[in-house]
């Protein structure tokens, strides 16, 4: 299984020699190691599900917080270090992290994510889980309170994800939450309040976006009520401590180096590596996934706020914004492979594949702009310090995106030396792509792609 030179050989998937010999050439030149015992349930999400902290927010596109733990333990870093995340989601480095004693940093694009990272893994004193305490106490007689009806028509943005009757409850939540005077309590209920609202909505998040889903929630403040016994029970049980706690900033990774500069002055600490999943060339659209929860928790005010932050993220969906790039050969080689087959296509479905048509350009875009990131990771990791990066390969019309050897590859043109490629799983790509092309089912990869800085 996984033998990606044997089925480059066999499928003749790449038309371009030249790219196909390189390709190959990176897979040989590489240690890639087979992980995948070890690692094969701990590259997705599901698992965090059940564990403290890391199961507030569910983030379906994040990794497991025994992978991470596992990454810190190999990186050998020391209390005086600290964990750099420039993609950090819902916050599952920083988390795990400051539960393991180490400060860290976090970047994400997307405002709500990195809210959510510094409120999981900021430090609580007792006399603020008092005042937690005391505000869960009201939650179950929000609905004894007079309080006139608010108008949902001020709310274009998100009133047809819900039933009104639930969109109700949880603006009544949120303008309870804003009369609340100690900010560290006021920011738990807020993350227990964005953790709820998928889940209260007629929505389900699929990706590429949101589907239909009726919401199987009646009674929202009972809903959030218990989540927010659950988020108490857990810093009941386990806290960071106040010299361990994460801190997490929304920009673009494109500004690591300036963060980690400024966060290691704050913390009289130095960088100890860099772990993190970034978005993978999948085509999936963060911001149309999280546009309610953006909306009804004010991170943005109107659809232009949405496509702002969306043009600033990794360009690794179809709508992003497409300009004509100065990549690498072997980027526009492959760029240019998908490009080639996409007639083919066309004349076997008989109609024209607008959204493949602009997968050439998103590619491009992706990895002009990992590079530009992974240039980032190399200046701000001292000399020995690693970078791990975990990702997926992926496809398009039968050409496989080696993303792994791709961003070794272009580690090594910014500072880096591949110290190996570790196989996690099998990636998965769509049912129709198996279809034509069935060798695509064993041979995608998700790794962990260990970089170390020169
Ligand atoms: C795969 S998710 C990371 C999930 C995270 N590891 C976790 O466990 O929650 C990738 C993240 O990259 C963010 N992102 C996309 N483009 C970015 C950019 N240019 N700079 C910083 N973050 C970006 C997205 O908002 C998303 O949260």
């Amino acid at each position: 299984m996984l033998n990606l030179i044997e089925n480059i050989n066999k499928y003749d998937i790449y038309q371009n020699e030249k790219l196909k010999d390189f390709i190959i050439s990176l897979e040989k030149k590489y240690p890639v190691v087979d992980e995948i015992e070890l690692f094969k349930n701990e590259v997705n999400f599901s698992k965090n599900a059940s564990i403290a902290y890391h199961g507030w927010f569910k983030y379906r596109e994040g990794y497991s917080h025994a992978l991470v733990r596992e990454l810190i333990k190999r990186s050998r870093i020391t209390t005086e270090e600290f964990v750099i995340d420039p993609f950090c989601g819902s916050g599952t480095t920083l988390v795990e992290a400051a539960l393991n004693g180490h400060h860290g940093l976090g970047v994400d694009i997307n405002p709500m994510s990195a809210y959510i990272s510094r409120v999981k893994s900021n430090n609580y004193s007792d006399s603020d889980l008092d005042i937690l305490s005391e505000n869960i106490d009201a939650i179950p007689h929000l609905n004894e309170e007079n309080i006139e009806p608010i108008d949902l028509e001020e709310f274009p943005l998100i009133r047809k994800y819900f039933k009104d009757t639930n969109l109700q409850q949880l603006l009544t939540i949120k303008f309870y939450i804003q009369t609340i005077k100690n900010q560290k309590v006021k920011d738990l209920f807020m993350t227990g309040f964005l953790s709820i609202i998928e889940d209260c909505s007629d929505r389900k998040r699929d990706g590429n976006g949101l589907k239909k889903a009726v919401s199987k929630v009646e009674d929202v403040y009972n809903y959030f009520y218990q989540k927010m016994l659950s988020i108490q029970s857990d810093l009941r049980i386990i806290r960071v401590k106040s010299d361990a706690t994460g801190w997490a900033v929304s920009d673009s990774s494109l500004n690591l180096k300036h963060h980690v500069d400024l966060y290691s002055y704050k913390t009289q600490k130095t960088p100890g590596a860099i772990i993190f999943s970034p978005p993978y060339a999948n085509s999936f659209d963060y911001f149309e996934s999280y546009k309610m929860e953006l909306a009804i928790g004010d991170f943005i005010e109107t659809t232009s706020d949405l496509k702002k932050l969306r043009d600033r993220a990794v360009r690794s969906f179809v709508s992003g914004v497409s300009l004509s790039l100065d990549v690498d050969y072997y980027i526009e080689a492959i760029a240019q492979e998908i490009e080639d087959s996409i007639p083919e296509k066309e004349s076997i479905t008989g109609r024209k594949d607008h959204r493949t048509r602009k997968v050439p350009k998103m590619i491009k875009g992706y990895f002009y702009d990992m590079k530009k990131i992974v240039e980032q990771c190399a200046l701000s990791l001292p000399k020995g310090k690693k970078c791990y990066i975990v990702v997926d390969q992926s496809s398009y019309l039968g050409k496989i995106i080696p993303t792994d050897l791709f961003l070794g590859y272009l580690g090594e043109e910014v500072g880096f030396k591949v110290s190996e490629i570790i196989i996690c799983r099998r990636a998965k790509t769509s049912g129709q792509q198996i279809q034509r092309f069935p060798y695509l089912s064993e041979s995608l990869r998700e790794s962990i792609v260990v970089l170390e800085k020169l």
